[in-house]
């Protein structure tokens, strides 16, 4: 049944209204020169006016909200979504094809980069019924990655080579940014969405019930005219994330891991500013003191940007609150981890057990009160 069918009867018909038959969802951010290309292109794409574009920008700091808000005034066919204080391509794509109701959506970059041709092909596969996803892919024949450098060639191999953990999709491009879903599958998989990061393809795709029926179509990935791409290595730090969240979010936090290992390299930076002391002949109290404290500053700075970078703290005193804060934590964490070791081991537990739990419960309270005291919910 057909999504049209289904709601007849539960929605008051209205006379002439033209329902857009696909949204196209972009994000944008510092896309100022490309948008009104974009627009030009996908309107020669479709002449006939059964569509829409949502922009979703994250408040861009070029302009773009400025463009985007003229040519909304221009076409009723376009809506501009703008999110303060929060970034990420695949929350805006999420947030955007929520705010729509077609039945089929896309979602391309909105920095010419994406082959809106294609957009035409990959209605037709989803109208035709003969599947629920179409994936724009470079690596099909017919498809590539266009002018991309060597290590960029490198690391996407690398990135689809792990998606494999998570999805046993047959997609041979499932960073693709760029493909087509129906509404009713997009649906099916939102609420178990990670929704962190640049790869909403493949997150969609890992957090389905049922494998969509996938098509691909070829395109070459575009060259970028105007602005930079804003892919990083905090990028690839959350799509590292994202395959953890999807492996074994279920049961612990990702956040949770990323702080214990976190500390597990504070233990590494104890020992060896704990061992130059040494060899240089300080008293040990001194140099085990200094160690912790120098473990925990180290902690403290790359929790800051790794663990809790969507939270980030910034500024001098807000930075400095952090830190004292964080030593006052680890301190209850430290006499927390000593007394349930000591209990344990008093009630004839193994040495090595007692203090395995010891520290568990150390750094489960060091986890849970900097989240709550430190990095707080924004
Ligand atoms: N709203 C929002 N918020 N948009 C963003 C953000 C953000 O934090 N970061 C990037 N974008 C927008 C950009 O403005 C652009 O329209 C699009 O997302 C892609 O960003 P680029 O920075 O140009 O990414 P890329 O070209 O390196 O990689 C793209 O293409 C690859 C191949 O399809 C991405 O789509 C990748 O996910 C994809 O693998
Ligand atoms: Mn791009």
């Amino acid at each position: 049944m057909t999504i049209e069918a289904e709601l007849a009867g539960k929605v008051p018909a209205l006379d002439a209204v033209a329902v857009p038959a696909l949204s196209i969802v972009v994000p944008t951010f510092n896309e100022v020169a490309n948008v009104p290309l974009l627009v030009d292109k996908i309107r020669a794409v479709f002449p006939d006016q059964n569509w829409e574009i949502v922009f979703v920008d994250d408040d861009s700091t070029d302009g773009t909200e400025q463009v985007l808000h003229g040519l909304c005034r221009k076409y009723p066919f376009i809506r501009s979504l703008r999110r303060i204080g929060r970034r990420g391509l695949s929350s805006a794509v999420v947030e955007g094809i929520l705010s729509t109701s077609a039945p089929f959506v896309a979602v391309m970059d909105g920095d010419l980069q994406h082959d809106e041709r294609l957009l035409p092909a990959m209605l037709a596969e989803l109208q035709s019924d003969k599947a629920d996803l179409v994936v724009g892919s470079r690596y099909l024949q017919g498809g590539s990655t266009g002018e991309w450098d060597a290590s960029r060639v490198r690391m996407s191999r690398i990135a689809t080579y792990l998606s494999g953990l998570i999805t046993d999709a047959q997609c041979t491009d499932p960073m693709s940014g760029f493909f087509m879903i129906r509404r009713t599958t997009f649906d099916g998989a939102v609420r178990q969405l990670s929704g962190q990061g640049f790869k909403i393809l493949l997150d969609i795709m890992a957090s389905s019930p049922t494998p969509p029926r996938l098509k691909e179509l070829p395109y070459t990935f575009g060259i970028r005219e105007h602005g930079e791409s804003k892919l990083n290595s905090v990028i690839a730090l959350e799509y590292i994330n994202l395959i953890l969240d999807k492996l074994v979010g279920r049961w612990i936090p990702v956040r949770f891991i990323m702080f214990s290992l976190v500390g597990g390299l504070g233990v590494f930076v104890h020992m060896s500013v704990l061992t130059v002391l040494h060899f240089l002949g300080e008293p040990f109290v001194y140099s085990q003191s200094l160690a912790t404290v120098a473990a925990m500053t180290f902690n403290f700075f790359l929790n800051n940007i790794l663990t809790y970078r969507d939270k980030r703290l910034k500024g001098t005193w807000p930075i400095l609150k952090g830190l004292l804060s964080f030593f006052a934590v680890c301190s209850f964490g430290a006499i927390a981890n000593v007394g349930i070791a000591n209990v344990l081991f008093q009630r004839s537990f193994t040495w090595w057990l007692s203090a395995i739990a010891g520290i568990f419960v150390g750094v489960v309270w060091n986890f849970a009160a900097t989240s709550i005291f430190i990095w707080k919910r924004r």
